[in-house]
């Protein structure tokens, strides 16, 4: 994003009123967006070190950070040390999650045949291995299944009208010991079962024209198929949220409220996760170093949050075991989730419902009086402000759209951060912060907004 210099927006917001002009096309809440650039923003962007945020993105980034792993729990030392070494007290808050390890081999054949498939597992099937016959299960649906006899054979189902996992439940129900499940279009099955469940049987996948060749054969007689599945477990393992508290200055002055801040510090196996999401669990360190000394009269909570790659689980574990009193305090979540690629595009808010809400407000007031622009906001779920938003609390995802094409891969690293990003995003996320929580805020009084119905799409992706 372009960006004049801090002095020139100065000037500019003095000698035009084009600001609130800007803004007001914009749609800023007009408290926030009349206000000239301050020397209260320049207090935060002398103080903001983008050196810092580079420096432990870089630290951070050496290897992959998944959840529920020694290298998980490395990276939570490392920010807990960094918390600390800027003053604050910190909690760690653990927790556990079921994690899924994905078959290492998969085997199918029919007996008498030397014909070769290429099964694929369901995510969340169980190992094992049977020998038994090939039952023709149509679309695995109850009613299908009532009069038939599955016991100790493999049920070949065909894709479609309910979930995978209801057709291998339906079918283990009725006695099947393993389940496949073809295609009902062209090309590979590679499905889910959604979570783990210990009344699974072995279930894998085939194409299509597999699916049904096999069918029509096991319709004219009767073939005993051979399946194993191997390696495959579900264990439980334990990941971490890290929790840094900044109180109000002045008890007697102070406001109710609280701001979140936070960012994941996990990442997905093989990705270093130097923009997903060390850049945010970075920019999230820096912002607590710097507001550790500039008195607000708003409670600040600086959290970094374990296994977001696989579900949400440690924002949701913190915003579920909050007291419905703290809840309501919460005026504002940050979410900092990719916020340095130099690959990825302009930066955007992305927020649960798509509605501007106190953190968008917040944002495009700070970013217009930086940068004589207010970043735009559009709908968007997929990261740690969604538990937010559920609860009630404004929330909203700072990111770069489009992203960058090393997410999710090996190579998301340090070379590819750019510190013009790191630095814009700071001074606008952190001016905006400052706007609400600094003292003498003659700020709008907040309204609560309500709670935002998301759907889990990554529970029922492929699922059906
Ligand atoms: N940082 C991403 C979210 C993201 C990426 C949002 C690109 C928008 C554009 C996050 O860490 C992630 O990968 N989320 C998962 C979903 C999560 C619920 C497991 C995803 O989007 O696949
Ligand atoms: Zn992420």
């Amino acid at each position: 994003m372009k960006k004049p210099v801090l002095k020139l927006t100065i000037a500019a917001a003095i000698t035009a009123g084009a600001f609130s002009f800007q803004a007001a096309a914009v749609q800023v809440e007009p408290v926030y967006a009349q206000q000239p650039v301050n020397v209260l923003d320049h207090k935060i962007v002398q103080h903001f070190n983008v050196e810092n945020v580079y420096q432990n993105i870089d630290y951070l980034s050496k290897e992959p950070r998944i959840a529920g792993t020694e290298s998980e729990e490395k990276a939570v030392q490392y920010i807990q040390s960094q918390f600390q070494s800027y003053g604050y007290e910190t909690e760690i808050q653990s927790f556990t999650f079921l994690s899924y390890t994905e078959p290492e081999s998969i085997f199918l054949s029919i007996e008498g045949s030397d014909e070769t498939f290429t099964p694929a597992a369901f995510t969340y099937t169980v190992s094992g291995g049977i020998t038994g016959e090939l039952a023709v299960a149509g679309l695995g649906k109850k009613e299908e299944l009532a009069e038939l006899d599955l016991t100790g054979k493999i049920a070949l189902i065909q894709r479609g009208e309910i979930s995978f996992a209801e057709k291998v439940l339906n079918a283990a129900e009725k006695g099947a010991a393993g389940v496949i499940i073809y295609n009902n279009t062209d090309g590979a099955l590679n499905g889910t079962l959604g979570e783990a469940n210990d009344a699974y049987v072995p279930a894998v996948s085939l194409t299509k024209a597999e699916g049904e060749a096999l069918a029509a054969k096991a319709a004219a007689e009767t073939l005993t198929a051979s399946l194993t599945v191997e390696g495959a477990s579900v264990d439980e393992k334990t990941s971490h949220n890290v929790i840094a508290v900044k109180k109000p200055a002045n008890q007697t002055k102070a406001t109710n409220d609280i701001i979140v801040v936070g960012a994941h510090h996990d990442s997905v196996p093989g990705a270093p996760g130097a923009n997903d999401d060390a850049s945010g669990s970075a920019m999230t360190l820096e912002l607590a170093r710097l507001f550790k000394d500039i008195p607000t009269d708003t409670e600040l909570r600086f959290i970094t949050f374990g296994a977001e790659e696989v579900g949400l689980l440690g924002s949701e574990y913190y915003v579920d075991g909050l007291p419905e009193e703290e809840v309501s305090r919460m005026i504002a979540n940050f979410n900092l989730d990719m916020v340095g690629s130099r690959d990825a595009g302009d930066l955007v808010m992305m927020t649960a419902d798509g509605e501007p809400n106190l953190v968008t407000e917040l944002a495009q007031a700070s970013s217009t009086r930086l940068n004589g622009e207010a970043i735009p906001y559009l709908e968007g779920g997929r990261s740690d402000h969604v538990p937010f938003a559920e609860a009630g609390v404004p929330a909203a995802l700072f990111i770069h759209d489009p992203a960058e094409p090393w997410y999710h891969t090996p190579d998301d690293t340090i070379d590819k951060i750019s510190k013009e990003k790191l630095q814009d995003v700071g001074e606008i996320v952190g001016t905006a912060i400052y706007e609400k929580a600094r003292f003498d805020n003659q700020g709008i009084k907040v309204k609560k907004a309500s709670k935002v119905k998301v759907p889990h799409l990554y529970h029922n992706e492929d699922i059906q």
